[in-house]
């Protein structure tokens, strides 16, 4: 299979690289200055916990790159629903697989851009359908294989705060740090519908809810890379954290992590 994947991170003008590249000194001369340890976070949780905000922001705060690999699973899945491939159609979804030419790049605020085929797609794959179809076609291994290196290159390249569902269990089991972040499926449910309220999208309560059970079913239960807590991540409950509690907490392990 032709392999189209690239990872465009100095695009046309306009478009920044993100910021930092940092050295990785392994083994510096004894006596000189200690070797700057590599920061590479994990972070991973069903949807709706918060992670996205949350990291974004702590990427911000630590000058690192936040990478969003629900992104890179959600362009597969509107490839499919674009082309009507049913969502659970494996084969019909792995014959599109070279067709596909997926790009991350970063603006200017140090936002991710997610660029299909040429197209930016950015706002498109968060539509509550295309939810659905990413969920669905990540439970396919063959689609997990095809995005594995573009998110372990992010992290060979860059420090990096990078979430998902299999980070620290799967796509960096070496990471420094990881984190599964949750919060019970009501609060869950109340924050998404929020964020879909605010963007626009018309929706109820009720059919959020409903949505999310049945993906929480579905990334959990599948047999490859379910979504699941590494043995040695943090596990941090916000139900009945506010959003500058929960950034707190994932500031203290950071830097208690990664001192200076
Ligand atoms: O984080 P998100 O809701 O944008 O992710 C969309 C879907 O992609 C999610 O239902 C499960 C899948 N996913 C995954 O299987 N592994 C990841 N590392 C990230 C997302």
């Amino acid at each position: 299979m032709e392999n189209k994947r690239t990872i465009a991170l100095d695009g046309p003008s306009g478009v920044t690289p993100p910021k930092q590249k940092r050295i990785i000194a392994l083994d510096g001369p004894s006596g000189g200055t200690p070797p700057k340890q590599k920061r590479i976070i994990a972070l991973d949780g069903p949807s709706g916990a918060g992670k996205s905000t949350l990291a974004k922001k702590t990427a911000k705060h630590f000058g690192m790159i936040y990478v969003d690999t629900g992104a890179l699973y959600r362009c597969i899945g509107l490839f499919a629903f674009r082309k009507g491939i049913a969502s659970n159609d494996s084969t019909g979804v792995i014959d599109l697989l070279p067709e596909i030419k997926l790009e991350m790049k970063y603006d200017e605020t140090g936002l991710q851009r997610m660029i299909l085929c040429g197209d930016d797609v950015t706002d498109d794959i968060r539509m509550p359908e295309i939810s659905k179809y990413a969920s669905d076609v990540s439970a396919i291994p063959a689609v997990r294989e095809f995005l594995l290196s573009m998110q372990r290159d992010m992290a060979v390249k860059y420090d990096v705060i990078m979430d998902g569902r299999d980070i620290g269990t799967v796509v960096l089991p070496e990471a420094g740090l990881k984190i599964f972040i949750t919060a019970d499926a009501d609060a869950r449910a109340m924050r998404r519908y929020k964020e879909l309220s605010a963007a626009g999208v018309n929706t109820t309560l009720e059919e959020v809810t409903e949505a999310m059970i049945q993906r929480d079913a579905n990334d959990s239960q599948r047999d490859v890379a379910p979504l699941k807590a590494a043995d040695d991540a943090v596990i941090l409950d916000t139900t009945n954290l506010d959003f500058n509690e929960s950034f707190k907490a994932i500031c203290d392990l950071v830097s208690g992590r990664f001192p200076k």
